[in-house]
């Protein structure tokens, strides 16, 4: 934060600017006061490392190695996955996993190994431990794709947090992914990426780091295998990352590296070795499987901070329709509240809310609700009032209430991290029911809070309850959103059972994905911004987070028309497709940028309805296998170097490659096709990888190919089911996989199963069943025949 950054958010509150500038001063002295009377004064440290190996106790799946100044827990899970924590670290608690650890294997045995280290083989890794503390994880094969060297702690003499680090070694054709939603990959790129849940303070590009959803989860793609290591530490910390080389120096590889540095919490951590989908699965077993959406999240979306009134939203939503273009929901920003106070509504400005939200509904489109953490200071405010008769509301070390600077004045901040706190805020979302919004965008959950100076959240030394262990801003920070999360969706079961809830949120941590998805919050308008978007969600992706997409148009500012057009065409293969902009920024409804644009933003429109079938099944896929809706290139071929280094097309599931246009003014583009037959699906021109291709990529559609064989759900003409199929390379045959959504609800819907094949001259398609193989009860285009 700079202080040309809080002009400008300050400038954003128009009117209020000047007495809030001051408010801001203040708030952040008030910060600064509060940690140096409430957090321990950095004094002398001392540094340890494990020392050498004493003894060991085996245990159920692993045990435990004992050094002369540490000792090392190692457990290998039923999932395959791999734990480890030092200084006897267990796995929990933890804000990760969903629900209780899983049981250890008891295969997996603690045995002596060379030069009196020792190691743990399990069914997809062995674990090697030196007598020094360093430890390996190797494919059971025996390649080491991970070398942890011993782990160093600094102690403050007067107790209190250890900081440590971790180093860490990969083999030299490794390639790093995740972190959270990072700007710049998803291929990360040497550097330092911080773990501090972060509102930038102004619309980011490439590069901005750290930004609102980091988390210490590490994919690492290689030759030897695909493994994920998480480190289960909510604590601000760093990592730097390097590359590996091979054939570098006199020949020699050089292993990638990675240094983790935190400032506290346990060093303990969890490792997934496999393909990219065991890996992920295995993931998703430990932290939970992703919400499933309702049918109409999965839609088109148009946001705007400042609508200002109901007479703009039935303008905005009218204009849609008059042009017959599809809109599944509308979102209303902070300035349908009153005075920007959360779980309020400015009766001038929008008197019939739930008179509106019924009408939109009527013509199918759904109302979303902006919801912010922070609550105003006023007695008579219901919320502040609430809040304060169950002691929500986060305290400082002294037991005064921290008060920070927000949209809506001096504010409060619930504790997420205690469930009674949640429990209370869950109730809370009865009122946005009763107003009939559907759906929930959490905001400026880091959480943010204005200062003039210092960090743009609550203090460090802010207290918090942990699920009742106690602690500091320091360790709930970056879980912060988590629970906010959390909370929404708990309530929500409980308010309307039989609604699938609809939240997203724009901060989060490891197991966000259980309560709901994220967005990117506020991208540039700019062609930067346009692949920032796209490596936000292909990396939250590979963290086990599947639902997410950008602003699109870019939050700031006014995109050009076809940068606009050419956010809008990616937009629709991403799983939350949504314009919305800033409350100056220039408007983003497709028809605001000449008939050229809108004509084509209609035909985007269009598909995405049609695919919607499709994005519902990869919606139940990653809710059962963990598998992200929107995939790199690489996820079925990782050791494909070319499709490794490709970061600017993606695999929208099985069926779909997508490449959006990331440049202005090009008219066709290259793409690196994976290894088999695909189909251009604008012209039909069938392909065949592995290689690079050139394909036409007018202004009027971005390159969509479709892999031989597949067998994908739309929605014909009639609003009913249908198979597209993509006929099958001569000699062989193809499938997949359809879920017949009912749109919401929790009824489970049976997998169906489609193989194709070629019979003659023709292409079949059968369903498979536990019977055997049957007609498809729904009507089948196949395409592709014709083409070469
Ligand atoms: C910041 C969010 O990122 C943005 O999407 C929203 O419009 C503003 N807050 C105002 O609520």
């Amino acid at each position: 934060m700079n202080g040309r950054d809080l002009v400008r958010s300050m400038k954003a509150v128009g009117s209020a600017g000047a007495a809030q500038r001051l408010r801001t001063v203040r708030a952040a002295w008030r910060a600064r006061r509060a940690d140096a009377a409430g957090l321990p004064a950095r004094g002398v440290e001392r540094a340890r490392v494990p020392g050498p190996v004493q003894d060991v106790e085996p245990g159920p799946g692993g045990g435990v190695v004992r050094f002369s100044r540490s000792e090392l827990r190692i457990t290998v899970a039923v999932n395959g996955a791999v734990f480890w924590g030092w200084d006897g670290a267990g796995p929990e608690p933890s804000y990760a996993l969903a629900g209780r650890c899983p049981e250890p294997d008891p295969r997996a045995v603690l045995e002596p190994d060379k030069d009196g280290g020792w190691r743990v083989v399990a069914e997809r890794a062995t674990v090697v431990v030196s007598r020094h503390g360093a430890v390996e994880v190797q494919t059971p094969g025996g390649v080491t794709l991970r070398r942890d060297l011993p782990p160093r702690w600094w102690e403050p003499v007067d107790g209190g947090a250890a900081r440590w680090m971790q180093r860490s070694e990969v083999v030299a054709d490794a390639r790093f992914f995740g972190l959270g939603g990072r700007s710049s990959g998803p291929r990360l790129r040497d550097g330092v990426y911080r773990l501090w849940n972060t509102d930038p303070g102004h619309a980011f590009g490439p590069g901005d780091d750290p930004l609102y959803l980091t988390m210490p989860v590490q994919l690492v793609v290689a030759d030897a295998a695909t493994h994920l290591v998480f480190h289960d530490t909510s604590w601000d910390g760093t990592v730097t990352l390097r590359e590996g080389e091979e054939g570098a120096g006199s020949g020699h590889d050089r292993p990638g590296t990675s240094e983790l540095r935190m400032s506290g919490g346990p060093l303990r951590c969890w490792v997934m070795v496999g393909t990219p989908a065991r890996v992920l699965l295995a993931w998703a077993s430990l932290t939970g499987a992703s919400a499933l959406p309702p049918a109409w999240a999965l839609g088109y979306q148009h946001a705007r901070w400042g609508f200002g009134s109901e007479q703009e939203v039935r303008r905005i939503v009218a204009g849609y329709q008059d042009r017959d273009l599809p809109l599944d929901a509308v979102h209303l920003d902070i300035d349908h509240y009153d005075e920007h106070q959360v779980f309020t509504v400015d009766q001038d400005r929008f008197p019939k809310l739930p008179q509106l939200a019924e009408d939109l509904r009527r013509g199918g489109v759904r109302l979303v609700s902006i919801v912010d953490p922070a609550v105003r200071i006023e007695p008579g405010n219901a919320v502040y009032d609430a809040g304060t008769a169950v002691d929500a509301f986060v305290r400082d070390a002294a037991g005064q209430l921290v008060r920070g600077e927000v949209w809506a004045g001096e504010s409060v901040f619930p504790d997420f991290t205690h469930a009674r706190v949640r429990e209370w805020w869950g109730g809370l979302y009865e009122e946005r029911l009763g107003q009939g919004f559907s759906g929930f965008w959490h905001d400026m959950n880091e959480p943010t809070s204005f200062a003039a100076f210092g960090e743009w959240t609550l203090p460090r030394s802010a207290r918090h309850a942990l699920e009742g262990r106690g602690g500091d801003h320091r360790e709930a920070h970056n879980v912060y959103a988590l629970c906010m999360a959390r909370a929404a969706y708990e309530g929500l079961r409980e308010l309307a059972p039989q609604e699938r809830p609809f939240v997203f949120s724009r901060s989060g941590w490891a197991g966000l994905q259980r309560y709901g998805g994220t967005w990117s919050g506020d991208v540039a308008t700019g062609w930067p911004g346009l692949r920032a978007s796209l490596s936000l969600v292909l990396g939250l992706g590979l963290c086990g987070v599947p639902y997410s997409g950008p602003d699109v148009g870019g939050f700031d500012g006014s995109p050009s028309p076809e940068l606009y057009l050419r956010w809008f065409q990616l937009g629709a293969y991403l799983p939350l497709f949504r314009t919305h902009a800033s409350l100056r920024a220039g408007r983003r409804e497709p028809w605001e940028f000449g008939s050229e644009v809108l004509a084509h933003a209609r035909v985007a429109l269009v598909e995405r309805r049609r695919l919607l079938p499709y994005f519902m099944t990869l919606a139940h896929l990653a809710r059962r296998t963990g598998t992200p809706y929107v995939r790199p290139l690489w996820w079925g071929i990782p050791e494909d170097r070319a499709l490794r280094d490709c970061e600017d097309a993606f695999l929208l599931g099985d069926c779909l490659l997508v490449a959006p246009v990331l440049d202005p003014g090009a008219d066709r583009r290259a793409v690196q096709l994976p290894r088999g037959r695909w189909y251009d699906t604008a012209t039909g021109r069938a392909y065949d990888g592995p290689g690079q291709i050139l394909v036409d990529a007018p202004l009027s559609r971005i390159p969509v190919l479709a892999r031989a064989g597949a067998v994908l759900p739309v929605r014909g003409e009639d609003g009913g089911l249908e198979l597209e199929v993509w006929a099958p390379a001569r000699g062989r045959t193809g499938g997949g996989l359809v879920v017949p959504d009912a749109g919401d609800g929790w009824e489970e819907p049976e997998i169906e199963r489609y193989v194709t094949r070629w019979q003659g001259r023709r292409v079949v398609v059968e369903r498979e069943g536990e019977d055997g193989v049957s007609a498809p009860p729904h009507p089948v285009r196949i395409r592709g025949v014709e083409e070469r």
